[in-house]
């Protein structure tokens, strides 16, 4: 079940993963700071006085101030950035490869003009007859007992302002109760099934990502995300806390699944983050904390095209084989997905909702996720509003339940709809996984038996408050 490294062994050789991008970032944010002549200068002036605004490890300082790049390395450099560091000093980078071999500048530029060095003996193959693995077979099944238990999903509008309703105090307001009488039961849910991280799939709102950059799937690895100011101000919320030796676990797996995720260290969230935190542990000021930490997952639907909901939905399979191959510590993960439902927020058919599409939508979230992938974009846009592709996100968590791998069917826990909060219909559900009974007892009752919550079993369409 472990992580596939088959590049951690090869002689002479480290290569920059995400955990080496942890390990080195700080070091290697310094040698990007070096791409400005001001800096340069101040630099190497007193080198010791520069290094002091940057938090380094001792061991990463002490190797910049020996320019010894296989010590930086070691501490999570990269070489492009790293390299930084060297043009600071005037150095070719056939100086600083050179450097790092014990070899001297002469012998190395020698070297290289006589065809360079030869793989034979430098190999991985060559040391311990390595072969190629086969490709990764991605597993159609889940884990038994994994550490990192996925339990449940949930779903909800992130409307923002329903986020200035708390912020202002208007939650008494008779429009206002109506949307928060949706989460009542869910508060009390939370209190009392509080997950240790939370992966929230949610879609940046043109706040994190500018035009100058359109990543379709965008994981958070970062340790903390400051709450945005979307031009109203920040919300009087708590900054989140990141997880992000689980997240950079979920980017190795993950892309070996062939995904291609966007890692991002440094990201402002937005209302499509903060309002679902809101909803569910209610009115926190700034001083406070959010009880999870949060791992971000944003999806681009600003800027066609867009990631299908068959796409966000395999997302979501390479999500769980991600989780099921943890062997961390013991955790609680919930995964949420936000967006949404109907809503049209641009031109002449701006406030349109679709009751029954939402409905509809609920009702193969819930029983039938695989007819839901088939569902085209144009259904979305034509039916819910340009902007009811938010609802793509949803399907990601859906995805990663325990029937897509062979076990059994979610409980349906909560469900609630209501229009409108701004220009919205707001959807909410809440979905579990069938709780896995203790190894011993499943050995005695041969397999789980899924737990019905108090709300859960009624008729699909009656569920709607
Ligand atoms: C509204 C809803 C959204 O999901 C959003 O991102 C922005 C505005 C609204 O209904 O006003
Ligand atoms: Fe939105």
């Amino acid at each position: 079940m472990a992580l596939d490294k088959p590049y951690k062994n090869v002689p002479g050789t480290i290569i920059f993963d995400a955990e080496m991008a942890r390990k080195g970032y700080h070091l290697n944010q310094f040698s990007m700071s070096l791409m400005k002549p001001e800096n340069r200068e101040r630099f190497l002036a007193d080198q010791e006085a520069y290094l002091d605004e940057w938090p380094l490890s001792p061991k990463q300082r002490q190797a910049v101030l020996d320019m010894d790049l296989n010590a930086m390395m070691a501490e999570g450099g990269n070489i492009y950035f790293l390299s930084k560091i060297g043009a600071t000093h005037g150095l070719s980078f056939q100086q600083m490869a050179g450097s790092m071999t014990g070899m001297s500048e002469a012998a190395y530029r020698d070297m290289m003009i006589g065809g360079g060095r030869r793989p034979e003996g430098n190999r991985l193959k060559d040391l311990d007859g390595w072969t190629p693995p086969a490709p990764g077979e991605k597993s159609e099944t889940m884990r038994e007992n994994p550490p990192a238990r996925f339990t449940s999903a949930l779903y909800t509008s992130h409307v923002p302002a329903i986020g200035a309703a708390m912020d202002l105090g208007k939650t008494e307001e008779p429009y206002w109760k109506k949307v928060f009488s949706g989460y009542e039961w869910t508060r009390k849910w939370a209190k009392e099934n509080t997950p240790d991280v939370v992966i929230l799939v949610y879609n940046d709102h043109a706040t994190a990502f500018d035009s100058s950059i359109i990543p379709t799937f965008v994981l958070g690895t970062g340790e903390e995300y400051p709450v945005a100011d979307e031009g109203y101000g920040p919300r009087p919320v708590p900054d989140v806390k990141g997880y992000p030796e689980l997240a950079a676990h979920i980017a190795q797996s993950v892309i070996q699944d062939d995904f291609d995720l966007t890692l991002v260290n440094e990201m402002v969230v937005d209302h499509g983050l903060t309002v679902p935190l809101s909803l569910v542990y209610g009115e926190l000021g700034v001083d406070e904390e959010w009880p999870v930490r949060v791992i971000p997952l944003a999806v681009n639907v600003v800027q066609y095209p867009v990631p299908s909901g068959r796409r966000c939905y395999e997302l979501g399979k390479a999500l769980r084989r991600a989780l099921d191959k943890w062997d961390g510590p013991e955790l609680n993960v919930q995964i949420w997905g936000t967006g949404g439902m109907s809503h049209q927020l641009q031109g002449p058919r701006a406030g349109l909702i679709n009751e029954e599409w939402d409905n509809a939508f609920m009702d193969h979230l819930i029983a039938d996720p695989l007819g839901l992938t088939e569902w085209p974009h144009m259904e979305y846009v034509d039916e819910a509003g340009s902007e009811g592709i938010e609802l793509v996100d949803w399907l990601i968590a859906r995805g990663a339940m325990d029937d897509q791998f062979g076990g059994g069917s979610p409980t349906v826990d909560h469900r609630f709809y209501h229009v409108p909060a701004s220009n919205t219909a707001v959807g909410h559900l809440v979905i579990s996984n069938p709780v896995a009974p203790k190894s011993d007892e499943a050995a005695a009752e041969g397999q789980s038996a899924p737990v019905q919550a108090e709300s859960a079993d009624r008729p699909l369409a009656e569920a709607n408050a």
